[in-house]
C-alpha cells in the first residue's frame, strides 16, 4: 500500500483522499484555511457531497488532516494536487494555488510522484517539469491523471469511472500511478502529458456543447411549436448520439463547464486560434439563462415591484456548490429590474445571491409571489404539493427552468406553467 499525500480538502481532493484510503492507501490531506482542516478533524464533512461523510469516516484511521507541508510530503510515494484553478479576469485558468504546491515541494528528498488532478491548461504539466528539473527535483516524477467526476456523484464517480487517465513523461511513473488505482474496474488511457490535459478539457468541452445544442433546439422549438422533451428522446434513442447530456434547460453552471470552457477558449487564443464553435456554446449559455427573464416578461409586464421565487440555488441538484450557479445570474438580473427575490434550496447557502430573501422550505419561498422559477431540479420539487402551492402565490406563473415537472398536472394544479422549449399548453 502506498502512502498518499493530497493537497486541496475540496470537492476534488477530499473525494480522492477518501477514496484512496477507501483502497487501503494512507492518505494526508492538506489545506491552507484552518477552519477546513479542523472541521475535518472533528469528523465534519465542509462541504455536502453524498456518501463522502460514511467515507470519511470508515477510512478514518488511514486519513490524517493538516495544515503542514511537512505532514503530507514525509513519506508521501504520491503527491496529488487538487487545489482550485478558477479563472483569471482574462479567462486564462488561474494556475497560482498551483505553483504555491509545486513550490512549496522545494526541499523533498524521497523520490515521489507528482500527480496533476487539478483542472490545468494544456502545456502546464512541461512548465512543472521545467520548474521541478530547475529546483534539482529530478527524484520527482510528474504524471496528469484528471478528474471526471461530477459533484453530486463524485464517490461513485471515482470508484466506478468510465475511464482513468494517465498522462506521463516516464512510463515507470505512468505505471505507478495505475498501480496506485488498482481495485478499481476501469478502462486505462495511458498517453502523453498535454494529450491527458487536453482529454480533461475535450470532455467538459463536448458535454458543453450537448447542453447548448439541446438549448438551441429548445429555443427553435419554442418558435416552431415543437416540444424539445420529445425530441430529445427521439434524439437520444440514436446510438450515434445517446441520450446523456440532452435536458434542455436554463443552460449549466457550476466551478468547471464555464472556467474551463473560458480556459480552453483562452488556451486556443493564445496559441493565435479562434476557436469559433466553442465561443459559440459559451455564448448559447449566457443567454439561456437571461431568456427565463424574458419569459417573465412576457407574462407579467414590467417586474419592477414583482415577486420572484427562485426554487433551487446550488447549480446542480445534490450539491451545496453556487459557484458560477444559474441563480446568481438569475437573482442578478431580476433585482436589477426592480423585482424582489425570493430563494430556497435546501442545502446551498444562499448568501451569494445579491438581496434575496432566503426561505427554509419552498412553499415559503412562494408566498405571495407573481411568478416562480424552478433554478435546480431538486427531487424535493417533483413531490411539492403543487396545488397547495398555488394558493400561496399570488399569480400562479412557473418557468419551469428544467423540465422537471409535469406540465399537464401543473396546469391541473392552477398554474400557468411554461418550461424551456417545451410545446404551449
Ligand atoms: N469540483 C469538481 O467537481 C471538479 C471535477 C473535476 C475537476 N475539478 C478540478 O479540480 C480542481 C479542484 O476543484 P475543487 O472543486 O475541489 O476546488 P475547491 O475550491 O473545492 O478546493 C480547493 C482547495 O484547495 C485548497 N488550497 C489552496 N491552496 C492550497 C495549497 N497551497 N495547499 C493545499 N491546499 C490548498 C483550498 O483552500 C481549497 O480547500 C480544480 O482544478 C477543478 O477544476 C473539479
Amino acid at each position: 500500500m502506498s502512502r498518499v499525500g493530497v493537497f486541496g480538502a475540496g470537492y476534488v481532493g477530499l473525494v480522492t483522499g477518501a477514496c484512496f484510503a477507501e483502497l487501503g492507501h494512507d492518505v494526508v490531506v492538506r489545506d491552507v484555511v484552518a477552519d477546513r482542516i479542523e472541521q475535518l478533524r472533528a469528523g465534519t464533512v465542509p462541504i455536502y457531497e453524498p456518501g463522502l461523510e460514511e467515507l470519511l469516516s470508515r477510512n478514518a484511521e488511514r486519513m490524517t488532516f493538516t495544515l503542514e507541508v511537512a505532514d503530507a510530503v514525509e513519506g508521501a510515494d504520491f503527491l496529488y494536487v487538487a487545489v482550485g484553478t478558477p479563472p483569471t479576469y482574462s479567462g486564462d485558468a488561474d494556475l497560482s494555488a498551483v505553483w504555491t504546491v509545486v513550490d512549496e515541494l522545494a526541499g523533498l528528498e524521497r523520490p515521489a510522484v507528482l500527480v496533476m488532478k487539478s483542472t490545468v491548461p494544456v502545456g502546464t504539466g512541461a512548465k512543472v517539469r521545467h520548474r521541478l528539473d530547475e529546483r534539482g527535483l529530478d527524484n520527482v516524477g510528474y504524471v496528469s491523471n484528471p478528474e471526471f467526476t461530477a459533484e453530486g456523484t463524485a464517490v461513485r464517480d471515482f470508484q466506478q469511472p468510465d475511464r482513468i487517465v494517465i498522462g506521463a513523461f516516464a512510463a515507470a511513473d505512468g505505471d505507478a500511478v495505475e498501480e496506485l488505482h488498482r481495485g478499481i474496474e476501469a478502462p486505462v488511457v495511458r498517453s502523453d502529458v498535454a494529450s491527458a490535459e487536453m482529454i480533461k478539457l475535450a470532455a467538459n468541452a463536448a458535454l458543453m456543447t450537448r447542453i447548448s445544442f439541446i438549448n438551441e433546439i429548445a429555443n427553435v422549438c419554442e418558435v416552431t411549436g415543437a416540444d424539445v422533451v420529445r425530441v430529445a428522446e427521439g434524439v437520444g434513442l440514436d446510438r450515434r448520439i445517446g441520450p446523456s447530456f440532452l435536458r434542455a434547460g436554463i443552460g449549466y453552471g457550476g466551478s468547471c463547464f464555464p472556467k474551463d470552457s473560458l480556459a480552453l477558449k483562452q488556451l486556443a487564443a493564445n496559441s493565435g486560434y479562434h476557436f469559433q464553435l466553442l465561443n459559440a456554446v459559451i455564448e448559447v449559455n449566457e443567454l439561456q439563462k437571461r431568456r427565463v427573464i424574458g419569459k417573465l416578461q412576457q407574462h407579467l409586464g414590467s417586474l419592477r415591484g414583482k415577486t420572484v421565487a427562485l426554487l433551487g440555488i446550488a447549480f446542480k441538484p445534490n450539491t451545496d456548490d453556487v459557484r458560477e450557479a444559474p441563480s446568481l445570474v438569475l437573482a442578478g438580473r431580476l433585482v436589477a429590474e426592480g423585482a424582489d427575490v425570493r430563494a430556497w434550496d435546501p442545502v446551498a447557502d444562499g448568501s451569494a445571491l445579491p438581496r434575496a430573501t432566503i426561505c427554509g422550505d419552498p412553499l415559503e419561498a412562494l408566498d405571495g409571489a407573481d411568478a416562480a422559477v424552478v433554478v435546480t431540479e431538486w427531487p424535493q420539487l417533483a413531490q411539492l404539493d403543487w396545488r397547495a402551492a398555488a394558493g400561496r402565490m399570488r399569480n400562479p406563473l412557473l418557468i419551469d427552468g428544467r423540465n422537471m415537472l409535469d406540465p399537464d398536472e401543473l396546469r391541473a394544479a392552477g398554474f400557468t406553467y411554461e418550461g424551456i422549449g417545451r410545446a404551449a399548453a
